[in-house]
């Protein structure tokens, strides 16, 4: 096949059918939309080149960044569409948490500015969060900005109805799926591919993944943040399931090791989402359906994400302490201590304060005499034994008292005799008007 530009590659990617001795199912066909093989390498390829294109001659003309709001997959296909219009590219973000995809931001020539977000808690006079004023900041005319505004751009949805939908109908013969599932970053793949399935096949069921409750897959959001997306809209799915970060390893391996497809860890999330939930139907059908499930990205972006949840898969010896191996059992014994019960130990007995979040939202505002690790640094050291006495009393803070309530319940499992967590993080404590200060 012949091109003029490499632009023109995007799109039209491969419905690979997944075998049924793999996935099991007996009355469903299942097929993986491929949008890993995008030629920058994932499904918001697409978006990403329609909605720069609007406006990339005249932010050619002018001289003008193109900004997005993204750490991840639409950061990347942004970059090289700036680098090959000659634009410099500023990808704004929460703190980055893939390393190889920020290494690959820059090697494309990406400005990256990681900023707080609200949840770390950095100012409790200021309604508005640092991403919330910086949106604010690029919307405005002559700003020197192309936004591409993904969380809120109907170009977002329209790449995906205008592309990906009709691919999966058409190479499905004209009537689509019956059942269709997804995941859900900015909710544009998933909303624009079930709009169109339903003009086809008004019974199709759409399934959106969405990561468990304070777990990490990357690109998508979890089952507490997904309401905050723009685009988002509950009544676009028939239902909203949840996946762990393991259970997404789990499918990417099948998915890698069986079907040769090298997809990542949300491809995983989406190949394991769909075959549980079809394992729920399979059994009381009369005639054959049809599933579909996207492939977002591809594996190789994300060594650093599997060595730490799985680091025998790359024969590295088992983390046993580490918060992602914590059994349920051993999480639910965190002891977790609320604002007024903190405020009066700490004026008692002195417990180090240990402030999990990053260095930008500390340094904005902290708990007195606190000090700042960063919960990946943090993570770190306890890999490396107790940092501290074991009977040192140790106060864990960090945004809303999830993650530290995880490190507490890690110290005493690992013989820590008085590690706490701040129930509702800085955020309760803030609220509960307990003093703060800056550095
Ligand atoms: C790896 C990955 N998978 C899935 C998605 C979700 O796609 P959407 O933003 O269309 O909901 C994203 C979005 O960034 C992603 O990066």
């Amino acid at each position: 096949m012949k091109y003029d530009s490499i632009l023109d590659v995007i799109g039209e990617t491969p419905l690979v059918r997944v075998a049924p001795d793999v996935h099991g199912l007996r009355n469903i066909d299942l097929y993986a939309k491929l949008e890993m093989l995008n030629p920058f390498g994932s499904v918001k390829d697409r978006p990403a080149w329609n909605m720069a294109r609007e406006g990339l001659s005249q932010a050619v003309e002018r001289g003008d960044s193109i900004v997005e709001l993204s750490s991840g997959n639409t950061a990347k296909a942004l970059a090289v569409i700036a680098a090959m219009h000659g634009l410099p590219f500023k990808s704004v973000t929460n703190r980055m948490k893939v390393p190889e995809i920020k290494d690959l931001l820059l090697l494309l020539g990406a400005e990256i500015e990681e900023l707080p977000g609200q949840t770390e808690c950095l100012d409790p006079t200021d309604t508005e969060d640092p991403l919330t004023r910086m949106y604010r900041m690029l919307t405005e005319e002559g700003s020197g900005y192309l936004h591409t505004d993904q969380y809120f751009n109907p170009r977002n949805l329209d790449a995906h109805r205008g592309g990906t939908a009709p691919e999966i109908v058409k190479d499905l013969g004209g009537r689509g799926p019956d059942i269709f599932i997804a995941c859900v970053g900015t909710a544009g793949s998933s909303t624009g591919v079930a709009g169109v399935l339903r003009e086809h096949n008004p019974a199709v069921s759409v399934v959106g993944l969405v990561a468990h409750k304070s777990d990490f897959i990357p690109g998508i959001r979890n089952i507490d943040e997904v309401n905050e997306v723009g685009l988002f809209d509950p009544a676009n799915y028939d239902t909203i399931e949840s996946v762990t970060a393991q259970e997404a390893i789990d499918g990417m391996l099948t998915l890698n090791r069986r079907c040769g497809m090298l997809g990542g860890p949300t491809g995983g999330a989406a190949y394991f989402g769909a075959v549980r939930h079809l394992k729920e139907i399979d059994e009381t059908l009369t005639e054959r359906r049809t599933a579909v499930f996207i492939v977002c990205d591809r594996v190789e972006s994300y060594m650093s994400y599997v060595r730490q949840r799985r680091p025998e898969l790359l024969r590295q010896p088992p983390r046993a302490d580490s918060v992602d191996t914590l059994t349920d059992a051993e999480a639910a014994a965190a002891v977790s201590v609320d604002v007024a019960a903190a405020r009066e130990w700490i004026e008692r007995d002195r417990p180090l304060v240990v402030d999990l979040r990053g260095s930008f939202a500390y340094s904005a505002l902290h708990i007195a005499d606190s000090v700042n690790i960063v919960d990946e640094i943090f993570d770190e050291l306890v890999r490396g034994g107790l940092p501290f006495g074991s009977s040192r009393p140790v106060l864990l803070v960090c945004p809303v008292g999830e993650k530290s309530a995880r490190y507490a319940a890690l110290l005493a499992k690992l013989g820590h005799r008085d590690a706490r967590s701040l129930r509702g993080g800085v955020v309760a404590w803030r609220d509960a008007g307990a003093p703060l200060v800056r550095d």
